[in-house]
């Protein structure tokens, strides 16, 4: 049963807040490992002389070239590019266009003197209007989602947007936005304020019905006698795995004295045009018709408390608003993935090095076992930790490498650390050399990239050792702590399935 309650409309004026610059901040290199594709803008197509023309600008890069294309063969075209590393091909049939893009660029933004060069190659279709001469794109800019082909094969994956985003009808249906409430529920306890504690509690259950976006807004301690109390609200904004650039988010309010609750939401839709998408902003207010009941009680610890609980006598009540702001977003924006700091892919192409901590070695007669913990040094680790790595080597033994025995991993997802290594080990110097495979897939979950490389380095801290319960030699780095890094070198990578 839903019973519609009187509303206290916001007095409001939709603002429309003009569109900034298609681009996504992070920085050349960043973007172009995370947004490798195109905007094909300004097309235009003469049927009579089946001459296309269009822009092609590289999002990630900032860069773009006009191309020109005569689409007179069956199947694909090579066009003319101003600019030779751009190439685009055409197919024309009827008033359905497909273009392809293979692009080779560079970024000088991490290293000038070094610039990192990328291949990236898409592409897309586009449905073209004929009601004149000259057909163009009913949707423009159109996007092209590229595939990396360098330095590394990375099919980026892209953010799943805000809830129902693309859902037909969001935008139109958000013009008149409503909600539906559920589990409303008010209670103000008062204590003697000696033995028994006064607490005031609000929640309730906020449902977009555009969006069907859920929310749940409470308070545990409502603090002001009198006036509206802010509220928190959240949903299940936190809980993606792939954060969205763009989230959902409720500002809400709720007054103890008159039950007055008003809140504001905003929300995003472009399933009109995602070459348009638009934020909108609402909000409404509405004096929840509370019935109460007060009672005396006691609380936890058994001390006198009143209790005054108020609900409303409907389970549901429905709510409607009005929009106080929309806002055109960047073309495209709502599923770009949000750049990140660098993770695995990133750190193993640009900057490949091993943090080591908690060596150790074991010795008995016969052979040493050399202990230590590393992990792939990146700005974004995650949920990850250091791995233990073991090798037992002969004393009689040449400095030739042993192969690693690999801590537990806890069926980690993403490690940063090697699944495959060898070592060698010279006890004079405690020099360590860790040929280790590592493979990523923080940009791409499909296809892992399997790296390898080489790391020398030494333990440069004190040992101190005794004889343990066993009878093992065992020696530690004196500080526990010591933790050090170390480059890793001549670095290759493939994508290739890593082997078990
Ligand atoms: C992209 O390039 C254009 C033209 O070269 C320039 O006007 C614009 O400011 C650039 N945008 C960014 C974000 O660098
Ligand atoms: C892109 O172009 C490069 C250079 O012309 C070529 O080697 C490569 O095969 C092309 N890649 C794709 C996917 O078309
Ligand atoms: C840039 O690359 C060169 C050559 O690889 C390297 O020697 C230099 O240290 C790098 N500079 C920075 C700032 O990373
Ligand atoms: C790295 O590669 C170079 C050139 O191939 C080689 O000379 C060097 O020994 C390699 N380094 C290691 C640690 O294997």
């Amino acid at each position: 049963m839903l019973s519609r309650i009187i509303l206290l409309q916001l007095a409001s004026t939709a603002v429309f807040i003009s569109a900034q610059t298609p681009q996504t901040p992070g920085g050349c290199t960043t973007n172009s490992f995370t947004i490798p594709s195109w905007f094909i803008q300004e097309l235009e197509y003469t049927p009579e002389t089946r001459h296309v023309s269009f822009q092609i600008l590289n999002r990630p890069a900032n860069i773009s070239t006009t191309a020109s294309c005569q689409a007179s063969d069956k199947g694909w075209n090579n066009c003319e590019t101003k600019d030779d590393d751009f190439f685009a091909q055409v197919l024309i049939e009827g008033t359905i266009a497909q273009i392809s893009v293979n692009h080779t660029w560079e970024c000088t933004d991490r290293n000038l003197s070094t610039p990192l060069k990328f291949v990236a190659a898409g592409k897309n279709t586009l449905n073209l209007d004929n009601s004149n001469q000259i057909y163009t794109p009913e949707i423009s800019p159109l996007l092209i989602r590229g595939s990396l082909y360098e330095p590394v094969q990375v099919t980026p994956v892209y953010a799943p947007g805000p809830i129902a985003h693309n859902k037909l009808g969001c935008l139109d249906s958000s013009a008149r936005p409503s909600w539906t409430l559920s589990h409303i529920w008010y209670s103000d306890t008062i204590g003697d304020g000696l033995e028994s504690v006064s607490s005031r509690v609000f929640n309730l259950f906020l449902v977009n019905d555009i969006t069907g976006y859920e929310a749940s807004c409470m308070h545990g301690s409502l603090s002001n006698d009198i006036g509206p109390t802010t509220l928190v609200c959240y949903g299940a904004e936190f809980q993606e795995p792939y954060p969205n650039r763009y989230t959902i988010s409720t500002t809400a309010s709720f007054d103890p004295e008159t039950f007055l609750f008003s809140f504001s939401q905003t929300w995003y839709c472009d399933d009109q045009n995602p070459a348009k998408p638009v934020q909108i902003t609402a909000s409404a207010s509405s004096t929840i018709p509370l019935q109460c009941n007060t009672k005396e009680s006691t609380d936890y610890n058994e001390q006198p408390t009143v209790v005054k609980a108020c609900q409303p006598e409907a389970e549901v009540l429905g709510m409607e608003g009005s929009i106080t702001q929309t806002a055109a977003l960047p073309p495209y924006a709502i599923e770009d993935p949000v750049p990140r700091a660098d993770g695995c892919t990133i750190s193993s192409i640009l900057n490949p090095v091993w943090t080591f901590s908690h060596f150790s070695l074991a010795s008995n007669a016969e052979t040493t076992t050399v202990t230590f913990e590393v992990i792939l040094a990146t700005a974004r680790r995650g949920f990850q930790y250091p791995i233990p790595v073991s090798v037992t080597i002969p004393h009689a033994g040449d400095a030739v490498y042993y192969p690693c025995e690999i801590g537990p991993d806890g069926e980690n997802e993403a490690p940063l650390w090697p699944y495959e290594c060898s070592v060698k080990y010279a006890a004079d110097t405690k020099e360590i050399v860790l040929s280790a495979a590592w493979a990523c897939h923080d940009l791409d979950d499909k296809n892992s990239i399997n790296f390898k490389g080489i790391s020398t380095t030494q333990v440069n801290s004190p040992l101190s050792c005794e004889k343990d319960a066993e009878g093992l030699d065992v020696c530690y780095t004196e500080d526990t702590a010591f933790t050090w890094r170390a480059d890793i070198k001549n670095v290759t990578w493939s994508s290739a399935p890593k082997q078990a």
